[in-house]
């Protein structure tokens, strides 16, 4: 029996709860839903924007990278999601700056911020706490929308997400379908069931994601659109929770580079474990793609793990791959024995740029 289905042994690995936090994901974004419902956007309603510009970095920041994705189909508005420390040049006031942040005290998604107000910029917080929170008080043009603390913000999705994105819906600058949004939820309601801890590693996809990535470096191959972001999120996600090195790259771009690359180091690239996330009925040409480039590098690949997207709106296809990619990067860690929650080199880094002021 490997760790994964011994339950006293994951309490014992994971004793700030990460598991627990991956479990109960479909109830946080529920919650992210009431938020939302519940938040007061008049200071920054009933305006014309000329666009939206996201800032936020990390767990933060992926919102802002999965709703630029998910509007390209659904938006007529320009979006543009920024992990950096300045705005580009052409956002001017007439654009809405929603600047995430779990902890509040990002000091490149600040920074961004100092910068729309000295334009007088409109914005939407979305945080926990800290600075942002303070900023948001001394600041007229201004929504906060404030979430639970004490989470990490990667643990904190649903919460950051949800408003969000239901947010600019309600600013008439997203179409969101309530349809959408129900079978998204509807779907991790019944992925949370089926990866719970006490579904043991033959019945439980998520263990046996983990399972199969084992000593494996993994890399992970999304599409062009919102399976992009998911992948940068798979790979964030296993860099975080499970400690481990992982990279990835999307269809069709990959085609025209990164296929090249596996021609050597085939001794190295036997002990990678490519993760796949496919679209059944995604664009034709992708799915032609997926199978070719499978047939090119096999030769050199230690094993293929292919996640099937579930749903057909492209909010519950994004979601709920997200979740798949969410649990399994916390069974990796556990199967590892390794603490999934603590993240002490972002914790050094930030103390050690602290010093600097
Ligand atoms: C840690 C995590 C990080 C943070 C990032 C930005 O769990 O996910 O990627 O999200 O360091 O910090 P916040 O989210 O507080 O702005």
């Amino acid at each position: 029996m490997n760790n994964l289905d011994h339950l006293d042994k994951l309490r014992e690995l994971d004793p700030q709860g990460m598991l627990a936090v991956e479990e109960s994901f479909y109830q946080q974004l529920q919650q992210g839903v009431e938020i939302a419902g519940q938040s007061d956007l008049s200071k920054i309603s009933g305006k014309k924007y000329s666009g939206v510009v996201f800032t936020g970095m990390g767990g933060s920041g992926i919102s802002g990278d999965i709703i630029t994705a998910l509007a390209a189909d659904s938006s007529q508005a320009p979006m543009v999601s920024v992990k950096g420390y300045r705005l580009p040049r052409f956002i001017t006031k007439d654009w809405l700056v929603v600047a995430s942040s779990y902890s509040g005290n990002t000091e490149e998604t600040l920074s961004c911020v100092q910068q729309a107000m000295d334009m007088g910029a409109t914005m939407l917080f979305i945080t926990s706490g800290g600075r942002l929170e303070q900023l948001a008080q001394n600041y007229d043009s201004v929504s906060a929308i404030t979430v639970p603390a004490g989470l990490q913000p990667r643990g904190a999705f649903g919460y950051l997400f949800m408003p969000a994105y239901l947010a600019l819906a309600q600013l008439g600058l997203l179409a969101v379908k309530q349809s959408h949004i129900e079978e998204g939820l509807e779907i991790v309601k019944q992925l949370s069931s089926q990866y719970n801890r006490k579904v043991e590693t033959g019945k439980n996809f998520a263990k046996q994601v983990a399972v199969n990535i084992g000593d494996r470096l993994p890399l992970v191959y999304g599409q062009e659109g919102y399976l992009a972001p998911i992948a940068y999120r798979w790979k964030c996600e296993i860099n975080e929770n499970a400690k481990t090195p992982c990279f990835w790259a999307q269809f069709p771009e990959l085609n025209h580079n990164e296929t090249v690359g596996w021609e050597r180091l085939d001794k190295l690239t036997k002990d990678f474990a490519l993760i796949i996330l496919s679209r059944p009925e995604g664009h034709p040409r992708i799915r032609a793609r997926v199978e070719a480039t499978k047939k090119l590098i096999d030769n050199n690949l230690g094993k293929v793990i292919e996640i099937p997207v579930k749903g057909q709106s492209s909010f519950a296809q994004a979601i709920s791959t997200l979740y798949t990619g969410d649990i399994a990067s916390v069974y990796l860690a556990l199967y590892h024995g390794v603490d999934p929650t603590p993240v002490e080199k972002i914790e050094k880094l930030k103390a050690e740029l602290a010093k600097l002021d």
